[in-house]
């Protein structure tokens, strides 16, 4: 959501009633992704690189009162967030051992601390020179920061052990055969990356500026798991040409040989997502794969992936609608949003998969770490990629064509594919 540039009087009251339904729509979903949920399964750590789901749940309230009770009572830091919830005081692979607050206490704690948010912003002004407050930036954020939250969960659930998560679905795709593959080609030159909003975007999508691109392509659609399967079958894992060095060490070293959560049954493919397990559907965007999978393919198709910049530029003239909102709980085929879109537009840039860039994370030229530097700022530097576009599991209020993802290069656990570009 998007609160809009209003102030006070009669205009702050609308505001604040936005407000107020989006923070309860954002609770209603985070509770209903959890509900069906044993306390065992909550309580779990189910994944080294996952928290235990009560975690998220206890990091959600605490994010939510530092920022939207004790610190609009005078600046607080990021660090003052307590103890056991505190992501840089206890790295991930750590908190199954935490002492968490059971389920009912938990909830009972976030229900509480909602109450007070909710209080607290009955008598907010929303001072337009205060940063933090103009355009209601920080309820944004912090509805923003559940929203991404939801989607972190769903990671977690589908790296579940033992029973397997039971998806409420609300839709279903059709399988459909993949469309031809097709390519956009695209002049480069001066191309405007970023914005300067500051009422929902994040630090790292600031300041707006132009990046010199080359004229290059793009493919239309994200690479499908029957494209995926025909670099497997042409032995893309085993031949180290199309490999970075890096590439291959993870790949030695991991034993990886097909996208996680594939597995093959009686000769046959299969994929399992959540509950429902079945035969590879070629048509969907190939998801679960790291960069550097992404990078061996596209080598392997005489392409590379495309640059975060080349990305986004290539968004801003794409067109159909997207897979988002944790509806489906899965991809949908790469045609279904094809439908009156034309030949020279991408497809299913935002929703689906994420889609892995060849870019490392870096801020932008004048980049200002807003409101806290543990945000992006901390994670700057080439360790780390950038994805774009969203998944099936990312919600509408936490995408858009300027928001940069990250992640360690090896990481899979995100859903995410890649679509593949090349020099024009
Ligand atoms: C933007 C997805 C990399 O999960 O580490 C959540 C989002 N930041 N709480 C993350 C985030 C703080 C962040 N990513
Ligand atoms: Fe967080």
């Amino acid at each position: 959501m998007s609160v809009q540039r209003k102030q006070s009087g009669w205009a702050g009251s609308a505001m604040k009633e936005t407000i107020a339904r989006a923070l309860s729509e954002a609770r209603d979903r985070t509770l209903m992704l959890v509900e069906p949920l044993s306390d065992e399964d909550l309580l779990a750590q189910h994944d080294p690189l996952m928290s235990p789901i009560l975690w998220d749940i206890g990091h959600i309230a605490h994010f939510e009162e530092l920022w939207l009770t004790r610190n609009l009572e005078g600046k607080i830091e990021f660090s003052e967030m307590p103890g056991i919830y505190n992501p840089f005081e206890n790295p991930r692979a750590v908190r199954g051992a935490l002492p968490l607050k059971p389920r009912a206490q938990m909830l009972s704690e976030l229900a509480r601390i909602r109450e007070a948010v909710l209080e607290r912003l009955e008598t907010v002004e929303f001072d337009e020179s205060n940063p933090l407050l103009r355009s209601g930036y920080v309820y944004n954020m912090v509805l923003q920061h559940e929203y991404q939250h939801n989607e972190t969960i769903l990671q977690t659930l589908q790296l579940k052990k033992g029973e397997p998560y039971r998806a409420p679905r609300k839709i279903e795709f059709n399988d459909a055969p993949p469309p031809t593959p097709g390519v956009v080609s695209f002049d480069g030159g001066r191309v405007v990356i970023g914005t300067d909003d500051v009422s929902v975007a994040y630090d790292n999508e600031r300041p707006q500026h132009f990046v010199e691109v080359a004229p290059f392509r793009i493919d239309r659609f994200p690479v499908t798991n029957g494209e995926f399967l025909e670099f497997m079958n042409d032995r893309g894992y085993e031949r180290a040409e199309f490999w970075s060095e890096a590439g291959l060490q993870w790949l030695r070293e991991s034993h990886t040989s097909s996208p996680k959560h594939w597995d093959r049954r009686d000769g046959v493919w299969v994929q399992r997502i959540f509950d429902r397990t079945r035969p590879l559907d070629h048509s969907r965007p190939v998801s679960h794969v790291c960069f550097y999978e992404a990078e061996a393919f596209a080598r392997w198709a005489g392409k590379r992936l495309p640059t975060e910049f080349e990305w986004e530029h290539a968004a801003s003239f794409a067109s159909g609608g997207s897979n988002l909102d944790q509806l489906a709980f899965d991809t949908a085929p790469v045609g279904t949003f094809a439908d009156g879109t034309s030949a020279e537009s991408c497809v299913a840039m935002i929703g689906d998969v994420w889609e892995w860039t060849s870019s490392d994370f870096l801020g932008y030229p004048g980049f200002l770490a807003f409101p806290y530097p543990e945000y992006s700022q901390l994670f700057f530097g080439s360790e780390y990629k950038v994805l774009r576009g969203g998944s099936w599991a990312t919600r509408p209020g936490a995408i858009r064509k300027t928001f940069r993802n990250w992640d360690y290069p090896i990481r899979r656990q995100i859903f995410a594919g890649f679509r593949c570009a090349k020099d024009a």
